[in-house]
C-alpha cells in the first residue's frame, strides 16, 4: 500500500489507494454530456415547493454496452437537479427504497439540525422522512448526497448524489451565461468490474474501505455527470459550469487545454465579491467552484480539453468541448458581481484547535479529530448562537474538511492569508502537513451538526465530530 514518507508525515499513514477497471473503458470523448435531468415538484403551494425523491437500485449504461448497478435518487446517477429559490421552503420526501438504510444531507444548506441529515438519522428500508429546507441562504451551487455513518463512502460511491441549486434575485440580475449555458457538472471517479458493476472495496457487510484502501478510494474511470470522459459541443459563447468534485477521494486541479485561464465567479457559498482569472481550479472532494469559460477564444471546430492537472495517463482527462457553431452572446462577467461580507477574525468569541491525523478507532486503524474517534453525540464544541469564532485546522495528511450549517472564510494557510477575493466557503482543504484558520458565524439554529473530513473513507473510518450550536 502506498503511504505517506517525508515532510512531516507520520510513517505508515495511509494515501488514497487506486482501483483498477477490468470491464473495457471507452476511449475518451466519445460519449455526449448527459445533463442531471430537473426535478419537478409533486406540488407547490404559497409556501414551499414540495418534490418526492425515490432512492432506488436500477441498472444504467455508465460504460457502452456494459450495464451498471446502482443505488440513485429517481434511479439515476446523478440524481435529479433540484432548482430552488433563495428563502422558499423547499421540502423533499426521501422514500428509501434501498434495502439498506440512508440518510440525505444538504451540503452547503443552512438548514435545522433536525433536517441536515445527521448521521444516525436513518431512514430505514421501505420508509420515508420529509427534509424541510427553509433555504435562508444566498444563491449557490450545492448537492444533496448520502450521510449514512459508517456507510457513506460506499453509499455515495454507487450512486447516491445529485446538484440542489439555489437561486436569487441578485444573481439573476447579473447578465451572467444563463439557460442552457449554465451547466452543472458532477465529476467523479470510479472503477469498473468486467461486467461493468461498481464494486467498493469495502468490508463486506461492514463500516468504510477495508484495509489498504481506508486512506480513500481512488477509480481509473473519470465521469462527469455519471459518463465517462464525454464530449459536449457548445457555442462560440460564454458558458457557465458549476464544478462540483463529488469524488469520494480524488483532488482535482482542472485546466483547459490548450491553455487559456478559467474565470472563477462563485465558491461553495455562491458568488465571490469579483471574478478571478485562474490557470487551473483545485477542487477537493465536496468542494464546488462556479466558472464561466468564453469559448469564443476559439474557433469554430476547435476542440479544448478539460484537463486534471493532477492525474497521470487517463485520469489525466477529464472531459471536452467541441466549438460547434458561431452564436450570439449578450452575457458578461462583471467586475463585481456580489457584496460578501468579510467576516473579522479579531471578533471571534472563541478560537478552536482541530488536530486531524490517523488513529485507532472502533473500527481499528482510522482517523480521527484531536485524538478521538466520531461518537454521536459527544460534542467537540458547543459554539454560541450569532457568535463569530475561529476554528485552526491542523493536518497529518490532505483532508478536505467540511462543515455543516456554518459557512465561513479561510483567514490563513500556514500563517498566510489566502489569495483571491472574499468568499464564503463549507469545504477547506488541509493539504499535507498544513495548518488553515477559518472563521466563521452560527447564525440561523440551534442544535446538532457536525464537522467532518469529506474524503469518504476518512469520514466512515470516524473522521467527524459533533459541534453544537447553542
Ligand atoms: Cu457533503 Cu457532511 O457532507
Ligand atoms: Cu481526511
Amino acid at each position: 500500500a502506498a503511504t505517506a514518507s517525508g515532510c512531516g508525515l507520520l510513517p505508515g499513514t495511509p494515501l488514497p489507494k487506486l482501483l483498477t477497471s477490468a470491464a473495457p473503458l471507452p476511449m475518451p470523448f466519445t460519449t455526449d454530456l448527459p445533463l442531471p435531468s430537473v426535478a419537478r415538484p409533486t406540488r407547490t403551494d404559497s409556501g414551499a415547493d414540495y418534490y418526492d425523491l425515490v432512492a432506488r437500485t436500477a441498472d444504467v449504461e455508465i460504460l457502452p454496452g456494459l450495464r451498471t448497478r446502482i443505488l440513485g435518487y429517481g434511479g439515476t446517477f446523478p440524481g435529479p437537479t433540484i432548482q430552488a429559490r433563495s428563502g422558499r421552503r423547499t421540502v423533499v420526501r426521501l422514500d428509501n427504497g434501498l434495502d439498506v438504510p440512508t440518510v440525505m444531507h444538504l451540503h452547503g444548506g443552512h438548514t435545522p439540525p433536525e433536517h441536515d441529515g445527521y448521521p444516525t438519522d436513518l431512514i430505514q428500508p421501505r420508509a420515508k422522512r420529509d427534509y424541510d429546507f427553509p433555504l435562508s441562504q444566498r444563491a449557490a451551487t450545492l448537492w444533496y448526497h448520502d450521510h449514512r455513518m459508517d456507510y457513506t463512502g460506499p453509499q455515495v460511491w454507487q450512486g447516491l448524489a445529485g446538484f440542489f441549486l439555489v437561486r436569487d434575485a441578485e444573481e439573476e440580475a447579473l447578465p451572467l451565461p444563463s439557460g442552457e449555458r449554465d451547466v452543472p457538472l458532477l465529476i467523479c471517479d470510479r472503477a469498473f468490474s468486467a461486467d461493468g458493476s461498481m464494486p467498493y472495496p469495502g468490508r463486506p457487510n461492514g463500516p468504510g474501505a477495508a484495509g489498504e484502501f481506508m486512506g480513500g478510494v481512488l477509480g481509473d474511470v473519470i465521469l462527469v455527470n455519471g459518463a465517462p470522459w464525454p464530449q459536449l459541443r457548445v457555442e462560440r459563447a460564454r458558458y457557465r459550469f458549476r464544478l462540483l468534485n463529488g469524488s469520494n477521494a480524488r483532488t482535482y486541479e482542472l485546466a483547459l487545454a490548450p491553455g487559456r485561464p478559467i474565470t472563477q465567479i462563485g465558491s461553495d457559498g455562491g458568488l465571490l465579491a469579483a471574478p478571478v482569472r485562474l490557470e487551473k481550479v483545485r477542487l477537493a472532494p465536496g468542494e464546488r467552484a462556479d466558472v464561466v469559460v468564453d469559448f469564443s477564444a476559439y474557433p469554430v471546430g476547435g476542440q479544448v480539453e478539460l484537463r486534471n492537472l493532477l492525474g497521470e495517463g487517463p485520469q489525466a482527462q477529464v472531459m471536452r468541448f467541441v466549438v460547434d457553431r458561431a452564436a450570439k452572446d449578450d452575457s458578461a462577467v462583471p467586475a463585481t458581481l456580489s457584496r460578501v461580507e468579510v467576516l473579522d477574525p479579531a471578533a471571534a468569541k472563541a478560537t478552536r484547535d482541530f488536530q486531524f491525523s490517523s488513529g485507532s478507532t472502533h473500527h481499528g486503524d482510522g482517523w480521527v479529530i484531536n485524538g478521538e474517534a466520531y461518537k454521536p453525540g459527544r460534542f467537540v464544541a458547543r459554539p454560541k448562537l450569532g457568535d463569530v469564532e475561529v476554528w485552526r485546522f491542523t493536518s497529518d495528511v490532505a483532508h478536505p474538511v467540511h462543515l455543516h450549517l456554518a459557512h465561513f472564510q479561510v483567514v490563513s494557510i500556514d500563517g498566510e492569508r489566502p489569495a483571491g477575493p472574499p468568499m464564503w466557503k463549507d469545504t477547506v482543504e488541509l493539504r499535507d502537513a498544513q495548518t488553515v484558520e477559518i472563521v466563521t458565524r452560527f447564525t440561523g439554529y440551534r442544535g446538532k451538526y457536525v464537522m467532518h473530513c469529506h474524503n469518504l473513507e476518512h469520514e466512515d473510518m470516524a473522521m467527524m465530530a459533533d459541534f453544537e450550536v447553542i
